[in-house]
Order: C-alpha cells, then sequence, then structure tokens
C-alpha cells in the first residue's frame, strides 16, 4: 500500500514536471509592434524569443511580411538576396544564443515606411506548423521631420546662484546618437545617454552657469542634431531674480526753472521689479530722508539750493541706491 501511493505520487510529480516544460517550451517573439525612426538615422528593433526546452537557435532571419513569398529583409548568409531597399542596411544585433534576435536597419529611408517585418528562426529547420512566426511583426514607422528636443530650468533661478538647463530628447540610434547644443551659451556642459523602453534611448545634456541679473528675460536653446545633419530647435525664456541694480534718478522737466515744480523719478532694474523707494536729500553734505515709499518725488517749487537728491529701490532680494 505505501509502496502504490508513493508510485502514484512519483508519477504525477512526472506529470507536473511535464507540464511545466511543455509549458515553456513554446515558440514565442517578443516585439513591439511599431517603432518609430527618422530618416537618415538609424533603428533597433528589440527582439527576444523562446524556444522548447533544450532547443539550440542557429540563425536569425528577417523577412518583409507579404501575402506571398518570403522577401528577404536580413540573412546572414544570403546578404545580396535581401530586398533592394533594405540590402546591406540591416545587421543582427541580438544573439541567438542569448534568444536574442534585435535587428539593427541603418540609414533608415523613406520607403521603408509602414514596412511590415518579421523574424524566423532557424527557417530551414522550423516550419509555420511549429511556429507562425509572421503572426508576429513590426511595423516601421518612418518620419522625416525632426522632434524639437524638450527643455527645462532648474536650479536657483537668482543672480549669482548655479542656474541648469537641462535639454532631453529620446532616438533609436545608439551607435550614433544625436548631439545636443546649446547655441551661444556659455557654461559647463554634461552629456548622459541612457537605454528607455521599446528600442528608445535617450540622450540629456546639461548646461549650468553663475546666474547673472542680464540674464533674465533671455532665450536659451537647444539644437538637436542627427545624424545627416538633420536638426531642431527649442528655446526657453530665462526668469532670473535679482536685487535692484542701475539705480538712477530722473527728473521731469529735464531742466526746470527756479520757483517751478520738478517730478523726480526714481528708476531700477531688477526681476520683480522695485516695490518701494526711498528719497535722500543730500545738503550741505548732510544726507535726510525724504517722506514716502513711493517711485515718484514730486518737489513743488526748486530753487537753487534745494540740493541733490537720491534714492534707493528695493525688492525682496534686497535693495541698491543710485549714485
Ligand atoms: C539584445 O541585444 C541588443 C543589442 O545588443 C541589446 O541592446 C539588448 O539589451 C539585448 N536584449 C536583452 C533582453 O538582453
Ligand atoms: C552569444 O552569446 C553566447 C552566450 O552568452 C556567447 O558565448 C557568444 O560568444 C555570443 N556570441 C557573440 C557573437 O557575441
Ligand atoms: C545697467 O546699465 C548698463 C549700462 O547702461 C547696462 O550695460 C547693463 O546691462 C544694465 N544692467 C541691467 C541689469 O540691465
Ligand atoms: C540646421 O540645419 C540647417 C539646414 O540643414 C542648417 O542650415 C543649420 O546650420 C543647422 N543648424 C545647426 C545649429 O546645426
Ligand atoms: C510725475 O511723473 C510720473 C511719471 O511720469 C507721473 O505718473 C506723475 O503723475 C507725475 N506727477 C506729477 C505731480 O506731475
Amino acid at each position: 500500500m505505501g509502496c502504490c501511493g508513493r508510485r502514484v505520487f512519483l508519477l504525477w510529480i512526472v506529470e507536473v514536471i511535464r507540464a511545466v516544460i511543455l509549458a515553456n517550451a513554446q515558440w514565442s517573439v517578443t516585439m513591439p509592434g511599431h517603432i518609430t525612426a527618422l530618416t537618415g538615422s538609424c533603428v533597433i528593433i528589440p527582439c527576444q524569443f523562446t524556444c522548447p526546452w533544450n532547443y539550440q537557435p542557429k540563425e536569425v532571419v528577417w523577412y518583409q511580411y507579404v501575402s506571398y513569398g518570403y522577401p528577404l529583409v536580413y540573412s546572414k548568409n544570403k546578404p545580396g538576396g535581401v530586398i533592394e531597399k533594405f540590402r546591406y542596411k540591416t545587421e543582427l544585433v541580438g544573439n541567438a544564443t542569448e534568444k536574442n534576435c534585435s535587428l539593427k536597419i541603418k540609414d533608415v529611408h523613406s520607403t521603408q515606411n509602414q514596412e511590415k517585418i518579421y523574424v524566423w528562426i532557424d527557417p530551414d529547420m522550423i516550419s509555420y506548423r511549429d511556429y507562425k512566426f509572421y503572426d508576429t511583426t513590426v511595423t516601421l514607422n518612418v518620419k522625416d521631420v525632426v522632434a524639437p528636443p524638450e527643455m527645462s530650468v532648474t536650479g536657483e533661478q537668482t543672480e549669482g546662484k548655479t542656474i541648469k538647463v537641462y535639454c532631453t530628447a529620446v532616438h533609436t540610434c545608439p551607435s550614433s546618437p544625436p548631439s545636443l547644443s546649446f547655441g551661444d551659451q556659455q557654461g559647463s556642459i554634461q552629456v548622459s545617454h541612457t537605454k528607455e523602453e521599446m528600442g528608445q534611448w535617450r540622450v540629456t545634456a546639461e548646461i549650468s552657469w553663475k546666474a547673472h541679473d542680464e540674464d533674465h528675460g533671455k532665450m536659451v536653446s537647444c539644437t538637436i542634431t542627427h545624424p545627416g545633419n538633420r536638426n531642431a530647435t527649442m528655446r526657453v525664456a530665462l526668469i532670473v531674480t535679482s536685487s535692484p541694480s542701475n539705480v538712477s534718478v530722473t527728473q521731469h522737466p529735464g531742466r526746470p526753472l527756479e520757483g517751478q515744480p520738478v517730478n523726480l523719478s526714481c528708476l531700477s532694474q531688477s526681476y520683480p521689479p522695485a516695490k518701494s523707494y526711498r528719497w535722500y536729500r543730500v545738503q550741505r553734505g548732510h544726507m535726510v530722508q525724504q517722506e514716502g515709499e513711493s517711485q515718484n518725488l514730486y518737489l513743488a517749487k526748486v530753487s537753487r539750493d534745494t540740493g541733490y537728491y537720491s534714492c534707493s529701490a528695493r525688492n525682496d532680494f534686497g535693495e541698491a541706491s543710485s549714485k
């Protein structure tokens, strides 16, 4: 009794193991249904497959999806037999031993737009009765227009602090990635490359410099240049906060007559603009603070000994006086 119970149990275990192996022993191909590529650049179609347990895959071939026949898109053994629009432009970058069937297409051309292609592992050995490889295709989406990069500004956007402008874009060609440049902006530049999902890579450039109040309102550009000199530019405006500078007093009228009124105005440059002012009268070497915090100072009557006026302008970032 004990013996037979164990035997049934062992048979059951064998069945379970067989089922697990069979479940994992299927052919399958995983790749994106669509992939976007830029003319003149390259694209790598990510492709992975599974095969029956203990099967040793050898050859990876790619075909054009058509209703009749098997036009070659990539074949290691018959490179000259590849149809013209893909001839000498395709390269297997995956490793069959690692079940990686990734295909690189270089110098992408607009005639390849909307082509559907598919992979077949060992077409001499594996027939459509084993696995219908043509049921998993990837459609090439070839575009001709270069997308501008994305930009953002970070860091402390205040004079004297380090300002950072980022520029980033995705692409499909890690072997000759696009370059990013910041026009005439000076600063230290760092570039990084990362891999993203589904056959995309990202290039990011960061430029940083010490912000100056004159940077406020300036446009910083970022140009992406793909192989073949295809480019697109994006721009961002800088907002740099600063304390007032270039403080000066102007008067109306410019040459007031004795006994006439004069209107003084305190001018300054900053972002955000000055929100309060102070006026000083310098008389016989003494500085006398005047009433009022407004930008203009109205004097009802000027005389020879009115003296000299100066003002100071203030915002949340500081204060500065006229000379
Ligand atoms: C397949 O090969 C390509 C090209 O070498 C590589 O970029 C990719 O990471 C590989 N895929 C996997 C899942 O290892
Ligand atoms: C493919 O992968 C196998 C196993 O990782 C390795 O031994 C072989 O050298 C690789 N072949 C190529 C061409 O990289
Ligand atoms: C201050 O004035 C000088 C001379 O007019 C000018 O060059 C400078 O750009 C001004 N500063 C700001 C912050 O606008
Ligand atoms: C972008 O391309 C145009 C046309 O090919 C070229 O005239 C221009 O110099 C390029 N711009 C940059 C920044 O490379
Ligand atoms: C002084 O000048 C300012 C700016 O031009 C003006 O808004 C204001 O009305 C003037 N004040 C007088 C009293 O003329």
